[in-house]
């Protein structure tokens, strides 16, 4: 990313017409007032306890804050809490015979847990655990689909307060195991197999293989949850029968301190080594709690969908930990957006009347790509928010979201967060800001950032730079409590600042547009060019769906810029081609222009919907392509080889 020159223009991504946050919304939301940053300003960090205020403690907590300029850090010191009980024990009084969990299957079939049927569950599992010897030192490793008994084990092992570490489920038996090595888990709870596009991907298999790969002693639990026959040999339990034995029992559920983990995570891993990251009891599920409320709406009696999947920190935070926590109904689906058919999600959303549905661009991209045909064949009205999260949305697929998806009238959150900062840090408040398409919004009340220049010197407002957070917040995982420093930061002075490496560039009425990661520049020629400015000048030409740009040798100007793009149906790509070029032009630069547009029907995909350059990059110069393990298409990279080089 380019901070500040290079790009030859600053103003283009700082004009953002801006829509104000319709009034029907704004008299429901659950934040109304806009001097809520104000106030929380002008009383930091006690402003925090309006979060912490929203969970019950077994103990109530001495400080909101702890520490001075430097780590180590405390949030809600003395206060200790049980998440499990959070999210079920205390919604029974007024809502056990409310949905807590709606489940949908691939093909249709679903099953519901009312408030009071998820902590029965809870409660059963919790005991089997109790019983084959977990305790608080254990760390239970979950290798399960979207399928109800996922969020039933997380919340089991929070109320005995184990941490568990859920690895998403179409991983590969090797990170498996490296995952439970590293952390030295001796408990796998894990499944027969499920359906993956129509076809069973046999779960247990690798799960068998990940057991005899790792140095410790490893015992299983295993759903049935297709039916398959699968032995059960030594060590290995089946999750029915565990149950069974254990229906009707009481676990009391373990107060934790307000630090004490609640789970690790790995880090995706898109930028070097997947990275553990332990979030806590009370800072997390509070500042989760706080953003799930003000930023999702969410009301007790909606019904919520996030669409990502309980593998990735989004599903810990925004599908279980936030929703549950606010007694509301969370929605799951095992399945993907266009199996059977590329209305599922519209059917779903109008079956189950969703009021608030958050995904990510990556689909947003796929859904304009397939046409809006298919979400005007449902009624969509019961939706009140949209959101979105995991990538920059550039203006086009923000418009289409919320024309398409919202009827022109939902307002769109695009909430920027990470792994690392466990909840969300920097968005629009929907009932009080206004809403700026393609650019995620402000830092949250409470939350502080800077943009600076890769000597940390805060950078003029309209230049582009790179984010850093510079004060802490609840979320923040243990070892940044602790004052570990991480990636680059190590390299970079003393003063304590987090540094996310995402590239920002902050407008006059300080609304975050994010970049991309700060290592995703393109130097032609000696110039810079930022890949997400590119990347959405090309998205935002009318007929593209997607767009990936690198950067590749070419024997004359060094590196030149490939474009990768995806049309809408129908397009003519040569007409597509002109006006490619000279959107860039006119945009960034004739010096900007690709050298190569080629294009192809998908780009090359992690699991988790992001883009793999790295493959572009390695097809682009013709290069080997090293590890494929995290694609999710790999069909798509024989395909673009012969393109690339036809051309
Ligand atoms: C990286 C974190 C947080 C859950 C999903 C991803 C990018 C995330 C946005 C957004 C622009 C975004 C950043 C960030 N990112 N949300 N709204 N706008 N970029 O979690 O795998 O830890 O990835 O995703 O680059 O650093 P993750």
């Amino acid at each position: 990313m380019t901070p500040g020159k290079g790009s030859g223009r600053d103003t283009a991504l700082s004009e953002r017409p801006a829509l104000d946050p319709p009034s029907w919304f704004t008299e429901q939301a659950n934040v109304q007032d806009p001097s809520i940053t104000e106030r929380f300003e002008d009383d930091w960090p006690d402003c925090w306890a309006a979060a912490a205020d929203l969970l019950e403690w077994d103990r109530e907590y001495d400080a909101v804050f702890r520490g001075s300029e430097e780590p180590p850090f405390e949030w809600f010191p003395g206060g200790r809490l049980n998440a499990s009980y959070n999210c079920l024990d205390r919604h029974l009084p007024e809502r056990k015979n409310q949905l807590a969990l709606i489940w949908e299957g691939h093909l249709g079939e679903s099953r519901s847990y009312t408030y009071r049927e998820l902590y029965r569950e809870v409660n059963a599992f919790a005991a089997a655990l109790r019983e084959r010897g977990v305790t608080q030192d254990d760390v239970v490793t979950v290798y399960l689909p979207m399928v109800p008994e996922l969020p039933v084990t997380m919340l089991a092992c929070a109320r005995l307060g184990v941490r568990h570490n859920v690895v998403f489920a179409g991983f590969s038996a090797d990170a498996l195991a490296e995952r439970m090595e590293r952390t030295g888990s001796e408990y796998l709870v894990t499944c027969d197999g499920y359906y993956r596009r129509g076809s069973a991907v046999a779960q247990k298999n690798k799960a068998d293989n990940a057991r005899i790969a790792v140095e410790q002693a490893v015992e299983v639990v295993v759903v049935d949850s297709l039916g398959l026959d699968v032995h059960l040999g030594e060590g290995y339990h089946d999750y029915d029968s565990l149950l069974e034995r254990h229906r009707g029992t009481d676990v009391e559920p373990v107060p934790r301190a307000a630090d004490d983990p609640l789970f690790r995570i790995y880090t995706s891993g898109t930028t070097g080594e997947p990275k553990a990251v332990d979030h806590t009891t009370g800072g997390y599920l509070a500042h989760v709690a706080w953003t799930s409320q003000s930023v999702l709406d969410i009301k007790p009696d909606d019904t919520y969908w996030c669409s990502a999947d309980i593998g990735w920190i989004t599903g810990h935070s925004y599908i279980v930990y936030g929703p549950l926590a606010l007694g509301t109904t969370t929605v799951l689906y095992n399945g993907t957006p266009d199996h059977p058919e590329k209305d599922r999600l519209w059917e779903l959303i109008d079956r189950y009347a969703v009021d608030v549905f958050y995904t990510a661009p990556t689909a947003i991209r796929a859904f304009m790509k397939w046409g809006e045909e298919y979400p005007a064949e449902h009624d969509l009205s019961s939706l009140r928010l949209l959101g979105t999260v995991g990538e920059p949305i550039d203006r086009r697929a923000w418009e289409w979201y919320r024309e398409h998806i919202g009827g022109g009238e939902c307002p769109v959150v695009d909430t920027w967060w990470q792994t690392e900062t466990g909840a969300i840090l920097v968005s629009t408040l929907p009932g009080v800001d206004e809403m700026k398409p393609g650019s995620a919004g402000k830092p949250l009340p409470g939350i502080e950032t800077a943009v600076v220049d890769p000597a940390g010197q805060a950078v003029e407002q309209g230049t582009a730079g790179e984010l850093v957070v510079t004060r802490p917040w609840p979320g923040m995982p243990k070892s940044l409590l602790a004052g570990e420093r991480w990636g680059e930061a190590a390299t970079r002075g003393d003063e304590w600042r987090y540094y996310p490496e995402d590239g920002v560039v902050e407008d006059d009425d300080g609304y975050l547009t994010f970049l991309g990661r700060v290592d995703d520049a393109i130097n032609v020629a000696g110039r810079r060019f930022s890949t997400m400015e590119l990347e959405s000048t090309v998205a935002g030409v009318p007929g593209v769906a997607e767009a990936a740009v690198v950067g590749a040798d070419h024997p004359t100007t060094g590196t030149a810029i490939y474009a990768y793009v995806s049309p809408e149906r129908g397009r003519s790509e040569e007409h597509l081609r002109e006006e490619i070029e000279a959107a860039v032009a006119d945009a960034i630069g004739e010096m900007a222009t690709p050298r190569e547009i080629v294009f192809t029907p998908d780009l090359p995909k992690t699991r988790s919907g992001k883009v793999m350059r790295r493959l572009l990059t390695a097809v682009a110069n013709d290069e080997e392509l090293g590890d494929i393990s995290a694609l999710r298409n790999p069909a798509i990279l024989g395909e673009l080889r012969t393109t690339t080089s036809n051309r």
